[in-house]
């Protein structure tokens, strides 16, 4: 198997490969987190769909569950997302992923405690912004990717290149990497890492729900969209709050009324209760290609023989 020891990101992060773990919310807790730590990838714990104390919770359970280190995510949308970062800060978490929202926001505190500082990008001019605000590193996210998505539709083909050539900093791709073969193909655009939601997102160790994992087995590569543009844009599995919205969207609603069906909880309703007609799926294009449930363990494994294999089968003549 290819050794990493040279590459960007895993010396950045202090991980042995260069694949990352998506912030998730209801799915990326302590557990999943540790397990993709302790496998030799950076786990991250989502914060976006924890109050600040069970954060700090579940920051101190990973610690009990892997000696290596962690991440967090905090996407910086939330009227908690400051009080989580001084929540991680005061646990002495060293690795910072942040997204939705300007990085400006929590750079100076994270830098003052001499911590790494990635943000999720979906643009290459978002890209240039966070270089110039001192991050270490980039995530560039494609129009593929599960969960909230920019509104640009930049798939990761043709952003993470584009990102690669707007910035000095290293560039981590993610949206639509669920193989080794999607990895390599994401390291051959100039990449130097990945970071992958979906896939772990069902998986053993994610708290998703498990009618909420089953049902992403089971679908088909048409079955997310991308809904909620005008109000909060995120990728979809089809169900029967996602054809009411899309429905409402193809009538022409607002921004206001998009706002009133959603609600509040649908999110945690779906993933976390297992609500699967009216509670929000979050996943991305690639449930396409899962087909299974398995550890954490096994996902790594078949990424990093995957890249492998797909090194090996690279040849101008075939
Ligand atoms: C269920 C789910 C929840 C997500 N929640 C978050 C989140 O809280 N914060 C965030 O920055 N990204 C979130 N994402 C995006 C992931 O961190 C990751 O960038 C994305 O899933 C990559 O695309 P992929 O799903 O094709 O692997 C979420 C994705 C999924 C599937």
């Amino acid at each position: 198997m290819k050794t990493w020891s040279n590459n960007r990101i895993c010396g950045l992060l202090g991980i042995d490969y260069p694949i990352i773990q998506g912030g998730m919310i209801y799915n990326s807790g302590a557990k999943l987190a540790a397990a993709v730590s302790a496998a030799g990838g950076l786990g991250l714990i989502g914060a976006g769909s924890m109050r600040p104390d069970l954060f700090g919770d579940q920051i101190r359970k990973a610690r009990t569950l892997t000696d290596r280190d962690f991440g967090v995510n905090i996407p910086l949308l939330y009227p908690h997302s400051a009080e989580c970062v001084e929540v991680a800060l005061a646990e002495g978490v060293k690795i910072f992923f942040t997204s939705a929202g300007s990085p400006k926001k929590v750079i100076g505190p994270l830098k003052n405690a001499g911590c790494t500082a990635v943000h999720v990008v979906a643009s290459p001019a978002l890209a240039v912004k966070c270089q110039a605000a001192g991050c270490d590193a980039i995530v560039c996210e494609g129009f593929e990717a599960g969960g909230h998505n920019g509104r640009q539709e930049i798939t990761t083909m043709v952003l993470v290149p584009e990102c690669v050539a707007a910035v000095d900093i290293p560039v981590i791709a993610a949206g639509g990497i669920a193989t080794g073969q999607q990895m390599a193909a994401a390291l051959a655009l100039g990449a130097v890492g990945v970071q992958i939601g979906s896939r772990f997102a069902v998986s053993v160790e994610s708290s998703g729900h498990g009618l909420f994992k089953q049902a992403v087995v089971d679908a088909g590569p048409d079955d997310t969209h991308l809904v909620l543009k005008a109000h909060v844009p995120v990728r979809l599995l089809k169900n029967v709050f996602r054809d009411r919205i899309t429905a409402l969207e193809a009538a022409g609603a607002g921004r206001d009324e998009l706002a009133a069906e959603l609600g509040t909880g649908r999110a945690r309703r779906g993933m976390l209760e297992g609500d699967l007609a009216e509670g929000e799926l979050e996943i991305g294009q690639v449930s396409g290609l899962i087909d299974d449930i398995p550890t954490v363990a096994e996902i790594m494994d078949r990424l990093l023989n995957g890249f492998d294999e797909a090194l090996a089968k690279l040849h101008p003549n075939t």
